[in-house]
């Protein structure tokens, strides 16, 4: 009996292992199928009709294409839940694809916004050309991946392609506008300020948004990289500033970050929080959003999406940049001078941490 529960376990630890080395055929697919455009062609709108690889081919490739190797992708991602599958009762054994919840994300919204974008950044050539350098960052962690691969830092490596930067912001808008939404129906830290710095603002989006909830925000200082700030549209009650954060952060009654710290070292994280004290007043505060580790890893979504998104900042952004626990960030707001800290979990992704001066 035991040898067969020994033999049992050992089966199940091949197919585990078979299903990680294969894995890569997961990312590269949804790719594959946000490029194709695939999401909006079954929406239609919200209609979500379940239809035949053939007929999904036939709205995304009017020229036609190859229905059955998108079917073969189409039944992999469904075992991912991305697209629930139809079997035909006619026992033709036909298939249809529809969009699950999850494939939904996808699906581009009436402002133009969905995690398509956000797919898309992820896979672009250069970031590819690192993910088969991971180990490196182990061997030497002084260089990315992505500057062994590419010669040159991923953000000055977008900001010199405008189509990358363009996608940059879009990646970023998509996913940041559903969280701002969740985080200002259950978060009133903005209430009393005046004047609010975002650092790192992209687009702009979040400032958008917190105003649009605080009119009694006056004044919205969106403060990024002056090449991306160019390119940032204009929003009422927001002015673009563009400059290093490293150097100098503009003034406010309360500063507001989001997706910053996890792209940097502990030391560089210090500086920008140091930056940040400067430019805030007596009790003033800063509201940082970011992916929080659990202290205990474990196999839920929730924690693998975490760490996932770790080893994507050590191979793209920052060999010693991390995704960190609630107790590392609570050090280095202290270190940085803030003695108060609190986290509130608004989101399953990201956490939001106020440091009070
Ligand atoms: C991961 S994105 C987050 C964008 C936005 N806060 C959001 O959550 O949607 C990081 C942002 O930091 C900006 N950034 C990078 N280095 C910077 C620097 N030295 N000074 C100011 N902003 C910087 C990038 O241009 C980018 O917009």
């Amino acid at each position: 009996m035991e040898e067969k529960a020994a033999t049992e376990a050992r089966n199940h630890a091949r197919l585990a292992i078979m299903e990680l080395a294969n894995m890569i055929s997961v990312p590269m697919s949804l790719n594959a199928i946000v490029r194709l455009n695939v999401p909006d062609a079954i929406w239609q709108g919200g209609s979500n009709t379940p239809l035949s690889a053939s007929e999904i081919l036939a709205r995304v490739l009017p020229t036609g294409g190859d229905a059955e190797n998108l079917q073969r992708i189409l039944r992999m991602l469904t075992s991912y839940g991305v697209f629930a599958e139809h079997l035909c009762s006619d026992g033709s054994g036909d298939r249809k694809y529809s969009l699950t919840v999850v494939g939904q994300t996808l699906v581009t919204d009436n402002d133009g916004l969905s995690y398509a974008p956000y797919v898309l950044q992820h896979h672009q050539e250069a970031l590819m050309r690192a993910w088969s350098l991971v180990h490196e960052a182990v061997v030497d962690p002084t260089t990315e991946p992505f500057v062994k691969a590419n010669g040159e830092a991923a953000y000055g490596y977008y900001l010199k392609q405008p189509e990358m930067n363009g996608l940059m912001l879009k990646a970023m808008s998509g996913v940041s506008v559903p969280f701002m939404k969740a985080m200002l129906d259950g978060y009133n830290g903005f209430e009393g300020v005046q004047r609010l710095v975002d650092v790192g603002g992209s687009a702009g989006d979040c400032l958008r948004m917190i105003l649009q909830k605080y009119p009694s925000v006056r004044e919205g200082i969106n403060f990024d990289l002056p090449e991306v700030v160019a390119k940032a549209p204009e929003i009422p009650g927001v002015i673009h500033v563009g400059g290093d954060m490293f150097k100098f952060i503009p003034q406010g009654d309360a500063i507001f970050m989001k997706w910053i710290l996890t792209t940097w070292t502990d030391e560089e994280c210090q500086k920008i929080m140091e930056n940040c004290y400067k430019a805030l007043p007596a009790r003033g505060k800063l509201i940082a959003c970011e992916p929080v580790l659990p202290e205990q890893s474990d196999e839920s979504h929730r924690t693998r999406a975490l760490l996932e998104g770790d080893i994507f900042v050590m191979t793209i952004y920052r060999a010693k940049g991390k995704h960190r626990t609630e107790e590392q960030f609570r050090r280095i707001g202290l270190s940085a001078g803030f003695p108060h800290f609190r986290a509130f979990p608004v989101d399953h992704f990201y956490t939001l941490l106020e440091f009070l001066k």
